[in-house]
């Protein structure tokens, strides 16, 4: 298949390839999306061929209003118009239980459906040219880094879908917060991101964090979120996170064998390490680091290196998402020093 590169002034070309049924990676604000129709159940099962995603992970819903997602649940509960409210658009998807609009191949066999209104101009743009809620996970394929730049999803999709639209860097950097709203007597997170749970419990009071986010799923447990049981943004060198302070730090990735590791570090550590280095954004600034950790690792894969040291994040404010994200490139497994 030719894949279309688009521009911001093509966004016609892209909405007539949605209402065909086809396929088109767009910006977001957190990261790139594979959009399709998300009533079109037909092709939305593209997007997980494209992907080759398990056909068990739900997709979220992107809309470019409020109004559009009243058809889309069945229970507007106070609390997701309090979010709402506070943080859309932006980097925030709520799971509320879902219509009968909701084609199967969107919810993995749940009752319940993900809804997020993006901020970028281009997504809402699209969006509204299509005249459809848009079905948009991370345009990567299955496992790999989320794509944060338009070279990324050529990298992983070139050849298998109908167009990318450029629309530069994502500013955020890191997957949109999932909260879930499926029991509005209960809140749960089920994925930290740009919208931090310090935010979500300002407004609307106590929050859970599913136990998930922070820790390996038991092989027994049902996954709140599909998405957590799978293993993800893996680059294919081995990730080892190393907790300890800077002394600690530059002391045990030194002491390395040079030749196939490097250090994963926070811009100011560079000038302290021997071994080569890749950085993932400043140690007191978290949103660099969410902004740049998928390019850091793909950077990794690039490079070729086979054992990746590195630097575990502080875990508040959006902190909390970088270390969701970079435990699971991880596989969970952590050095304390
Ligand atoms: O920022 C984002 O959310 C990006 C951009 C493109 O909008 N999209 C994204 O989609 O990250 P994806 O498919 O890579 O991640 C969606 C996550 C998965 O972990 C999935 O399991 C969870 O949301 N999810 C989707 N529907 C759900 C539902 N009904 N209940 C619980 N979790 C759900
Ligand atoms: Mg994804």
């Amino acid at each position: 298949m030719n894949t279309l590169i688009l521009n911001e002034n093509q966004i016609d070309i892209a909405a007539k390839i949605i209402k065909n049924g086809g396929l088109v990676a767009m910006p977001t604000e957190t990261v790139y999306g594979l959009a399709a129709n998300a009533l079109d159940g037909e092709a939305v099962s593209k997007i997980y061929a494209a992907k080759g995603r398990p056909s068990d992970n739900p997709l979220i819903v992107h809309v470019a209003s409020v109004e559009d997602i009243y058809p889309l649940v069945t229970e507007f509960c106070d609390k997701a118009k309090k979010l709402i409210e506070s943080f859309c658009p932006g980097p925030l998807t709520i799971v509320f239980p879902k219509s009968d609009v909701i084609p199967k191949e969107i919810s993995g066999g749940l009752d319940t459906v993900a809804i997020r209104f993006p901020s970028n101009e281009i997504a809402c743009k699209l969006i509204r040219a299509a005249g459809v809620p848009l079905a948009a996970p991370s345009a990567n394929i299955s496992g790999s880094p989320s794509p944060t730049a338009c070279e990324h999803v050529k990298r992983d999709l070139f050849g298998k879908i109908d167009a990318i639209i450029d629309g530069g860097r994502c500013s955020v950097g890191v997957e949109s917060t999932v909260i879930t709203l499926a029991n509005p007597e209960k809140p749960v997170l089920l994925r930290p991101g740009g919208i931090t749970l310090e935010m979500l419990q300002s407004v609307i009071g106590n929050v859970e964090v599913d136990p998930a986010v922070l820790n390996p799923l038991a092989k027994t447990a049902k996954a709140a979120s599909p998405g957590m049981k799978y293993k993800h943004y893996s680059p294919k060198a081995k990730v080892i996170l190393v907790k300890g302070n800077d002394k600690a730090f530059y002391d045990f990735v030194n002491s390395q064998n040079k030749d196939d590791c490097a250090a994963l570090c926070y811009d100011e550590d560079t000038e302290h390490i021997t071994v080569p280095y890749v950085t993932y954004g400043s140690k007191s600034n978290y949103e660099t680091q969410a902004k740049k950790l998928f390019t850091a690792l793909r950077r990794i894969d690039d490079r070729g290196f086979k054992t990746v040291y590195g630097r575990c994040p502080e875990t508040d404010g959006i902190g909390l998402a970088v270390y969701n994200r970079l435990i699971r490139a991880a596989g969970f497994e952590v050095i304390e020093l």
